[in-house]
């Protein structure tokens, strides 16, 4: 189990906190020291439970160096501590890839990229994990508050046997996903955490490696991965091929399986569209999903997209239309990642404009204005993430 230590100006103990750590770094049980951290360059140890500690604002160097650099230090320490700057996901993974290998070191990643180091903490055996109990107890980059780690993540019931989920894509911020998977896992009595991580096209191998590793369980792919991960997937569901790109991975037996659940998810909440036409704008990984399920359920779907020539491979593909021009439509999809991505006027009063973004706008906006039905991407988000659950 991972101790909870909290940074405070006060000295106070919680129920939620065993351990609190004091301004000069002695940690504190029911008011006694427990345990002295102190930084590896100092030359002589004061007495007592020394936790012999390396920061490292910059970047996360080679672990596996620095641990031995200041093992050599220090030899008897207590419990040894590395702390160290995560300049992207990947270094968090090596952190965690590291502390797998070196169970009973206080190892994490400090920054917003390094938030799933703590998170995952008590999974790698990890003794101490460092929260404040609220925000201006921050002292250290990217910590989580007590009440995120033990609300959200459910930090107290996580263990060596818990699997880890997560998102994968760039950007990552806007996605609910932290929120609605830890919950259903909670529901569920599932032993597993779902955490973000911002990963770009170009780092996937490595990503993966790092991945197979590690005991993840399966991943939410969101934009630009739904396609770029196709390389590394052992079976891919027949939907998701015909699709040509996933947006679940499941982790199995040392095998990759991809699924799409977004077709679905979005035709469900738009309801029967057969014999209506369906503008679509985008070509990328979601445009992919929603277009070929709304082919299928019987729409006549007109692929839009900035780049005509992937809209018209997309169509050739699925049997369906393309256009340089918006058509006239029953129903307008905007699948692009833009906020306004056509002229406002082209929205046509009085229809059914769907957007997939979980934020508001300038497109739904306009077409509230033209008292259009307007569909948000939050419908669509839940019905696909409760897809993935029964995938996961
Ligand atoms: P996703 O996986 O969510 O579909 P994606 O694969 O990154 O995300 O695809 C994004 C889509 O948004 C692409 O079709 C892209 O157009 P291009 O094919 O020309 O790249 C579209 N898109 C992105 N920014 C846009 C903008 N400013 N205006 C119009 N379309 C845009």
């Amino acid at each position: 189990m991972t101790l909870l230590c909290a940074p405070v100006k006060q000295y106070q103990l919680t129920e939620k906190v065993e351990l609190v750590e004091t301004p000069d770094k002695t940690l504190y049980q029911q008011g006694r020291p427990r345990y002295v951290d102190v930084d590896w360059k100092t030359k002589t140890l004061p007495a007592g439970d020394i936790i012999v500690s390396y920061h490292n604002y910059e970047e996360t160097p080679d672990l596996e160096a620095v641990l031995k650099m200041i093992q050599d230090a220090h030899p008897r320490a207590c419990l040894y501590k590395i702390a160290t700057m995560a300049r992207s996901t990947l270094d968090s993974l090596r952190m965690l890839d590291f502390l797998q290998r070196h169970p009973n070191i206080i190892g994490l990643c400090m920054g917003d990229l390094g938030s799933l180091t703590r998170i995952c903490a008590p999974i790698f055996r990890v003794p101490i994990m460092y929260a404040p109990l609220q925000a201006e107890d921050q002292n250290a980059p990217g910590q989580l508050l007590v009440d995120q780690l033990c609300g959200i993540y459910h930090f107290r019931s996580l263990n060596p046997e818990t699997k880890i989920f997560g998102l994968i894509g760039d950007p990552v911020a806007r996605s609910i996903g932290h929120l609605f998977h830890n919950e259903a896992f909670r529901t569920k009595k599932r032993n597993a955490v779902y955490v973000k991580m911002a990963v770009k096209p170009e780092k996937l191998s490595e990503f993966f490696a790092y991945a197979k590793k590690l005991p993840f369980g399966g991943l939410s792919v969101t934009a630009p991965l739904k396609e770029a991960v196709l390389p590394w997937i052992d079976y891919i569901d027949p939907q998701a091929q015909a699709i040509g790109a996933v947006n679940t991975l499941v982790f199995r037996e040392g095998k990759i399986e991809g699924y799409n659940t977004d077709g679905d998810a979005a035709l469900d909440v738009l309801g029967n569209v057969r014999g209506k036409t369906i503008a679509m704008l985008g070509a990328g990984g979601s445009s992919r999903a929603i277009a070929y399920t709304a082919h299928q359920r019987g729409a006549r779907v007109v692929i839009v997209n900035r780049t005509a020539a992937k809209a018209k491979e997309l169509a050739r593909l699925f049997g369906c239309e393309w256009s340089e021009k918006l058509p006239a439509y029953d129903i307008l999809v905007n699948a692009t990642s833009a906020s306004m991505p056509i002229r406002a006027e082209e929205i046509q009063g009085g229809k059914t404009v769907m957007d997939i973004a979980l934020y508001e706008t300038e497109f739904l906006k306009e077409a509230q204005r033209k008292n259009c039905r307007c569909i948000d991407g939050f419908p669509m988000y839940f019905q696909q993430a409760l897809a993935q659950q029964s995938k996961f």
